[in-house]
């Protein structure tokens, strides 16, 4: 059965312009064809679905979440929340977050793999959620950001990716690999919600980062490194993991570094507002606040000046931290502080599938890709907060969405 999709507007990422009146012709889960309405050629019997009053966008890509965080959890409070209890709340944040549009996101750090399991259930068709990008634990240093040190030592408490050493670390990914992990996520550097250090100061050494990324890469799997100090995030670089998170007090030479080798930046810059406005209610700890003001404005700063030297950047959100559904909120920020909308567009949707691995088959309207994509009713290029409402999603041909976007 064909599904003919008539798009009064459709943003060609590729191109990087926008197309009137469009007909998509979905055929499975795939798109069969993109072209001008005038002289389409629709199948006798296809289904149509009229968006012609409406913007019709690639699905959106968020290449940093946490589905299985709860955002009203943090600190003390998060202890009492199990690894399963937790997947079922991922099940719920898929949901939420496919509804938003984002029909791509790259899971980075979940406990009990508990983001393979929703990974997996997603794609057996038993759940309703985004194609997921998975990394299982998060590897980091006993004490670190990956860690949690919430608890006294009379409790011999440490998180499952805790591994110290070149070798121990190359052991953890194997580890990784082995329960179903497709990216590996490291912490570089310390961070700002995890307790007692201090989010600018380096972790991972390069060395333990060199033998990370060389085994996840003989392994075929991609390497994302939470770093907010400079230091962390150029051993990074040099160390040749494929993305920055955070990337919050970068410098000149990591700008050069990343320009160089062709590092992808994903900056989180809509997080610090939830922090700084919620933090405290959803129990964050009094020194992750404070953390937050050293960091927040620096990191925006930071993203114009890494855009402005010609940085590659995708877009991720860290949502999990704050409501799963409010990922679009960054939009707004991302062009406040250097992208056009299209630019931002581009990075949550070709550029995000890039980095993901998956340009082949997502993050473009394109002949031959998945049929994942989105509505909106208003003009996200003169407005990018439209993308905030989405109003229909089909991801995989199959509509999950459809709020009237006409
Ligand atoms: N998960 C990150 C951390 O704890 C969140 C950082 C949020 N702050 C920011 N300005 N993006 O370090």
């Amino acid at each position: 059965a064909v599904t003919a999709i008539r798009a009064g507007r459709l943003v060609d990422v590729v191109a990087g312009k926008v197309l009137a009146d469009q007909v998509i012709l979905v055929s499975g889960e795939r798109i069969l064809s993109v072209g001008p309405a005038a002289g389409a050629v629709v199948p006798a019997g296809a289904r149509i679905v009229d968006l012609s009053g409406a913007t019709v966008l690639p699905g959106l890509v968020d290449a940093h979440v946490h589905l299985t965080g709860d955002p009203t959890l943090h600190g003390y409070q998060s202890l009492g929340v199990s690894d399963i209890r937790a997947a079922m709340y991922g099940a719920h944040a898929a949901q939420v977050t496919l509804a938003a549009g984002f029909t791509t996101v790259r899971n980075v750090g979940a406990g009990g793999f508990g983001d393979v399991a929703l990974r997996d259930a997603i794609d057996a068709g038993e759940l309703p959620g985004p194609r997921m990008r998975v990394a299982g634990y998060a590897l980091g240093i006993k004490g670190g950001h990956c860690d949690n040190n919430l608890l006294p030592n009379d409790f011999h408490y440490a998180e499952q990716g805790v591994a110290d050493g070149p070798w121990q670390a190359r052991a953890k990914v194997r580890e990784m690999a082995k329960y179903g992990a497709d990216t590996i996520k490291i912490c570089a550097s310390g961070g700002v919600l995890s307790k007692g250090d201090e989010a600018g100061a380096q972790q991972y050494t390069l060395e333990e980062m060199q033998a990370i990324v060389e085994e996840a890469h003989k392994l075929g799997r991609r390497v994302a490194a939470h770093a907010h100090g400079a230091s962390s995030i150029r051993d990074a670089i040099l160390a040749g993991v494929d993305s920055v998170e955070h990337a919050s007090l970068i410098d000149d030479e990591g700008i050069r570094l990343a320009r160089q080798k062709g590092t992808y930046l994903v900056m989180d810059i809509y997080n610090d507002d939830y922090i700084l406005q919620e933090g405290a209610k959803v129990g964050m700890l009094p020194e992750s606040l404070e953390k937050e003001r050293k960091v927040g404005q620096v990191q925006r700063d930071n993203f114009r000046k890494a855009w402005q030297a010609g940085v590659k950047m995708a877009f991720g959100t860290d949502a999990g931290v704050y409501p799963h559904g409010d990922n679009a909120r960054q939009f707004r920020y991302m062009v406040q502080y250097g992208m056009t909308p299209m630019q931002a567009i581009r990075a949550a949707t070709i550029d995000g599938a890039d980095l993901l691995g998956w340009k082949d088959r997502i993050g473009s309207v394109s002949a031959g890709k998945f049929a994942d994509l989105i509505a909106v009713r208003g003009d996200p290029l003169a407005d990018p907060a439209e993308l905030t409402r989405v109003r229909f999603v089909m991801k995989g041909g199959t509509v999950v969405k459809d709020a009237d976007a006409r």
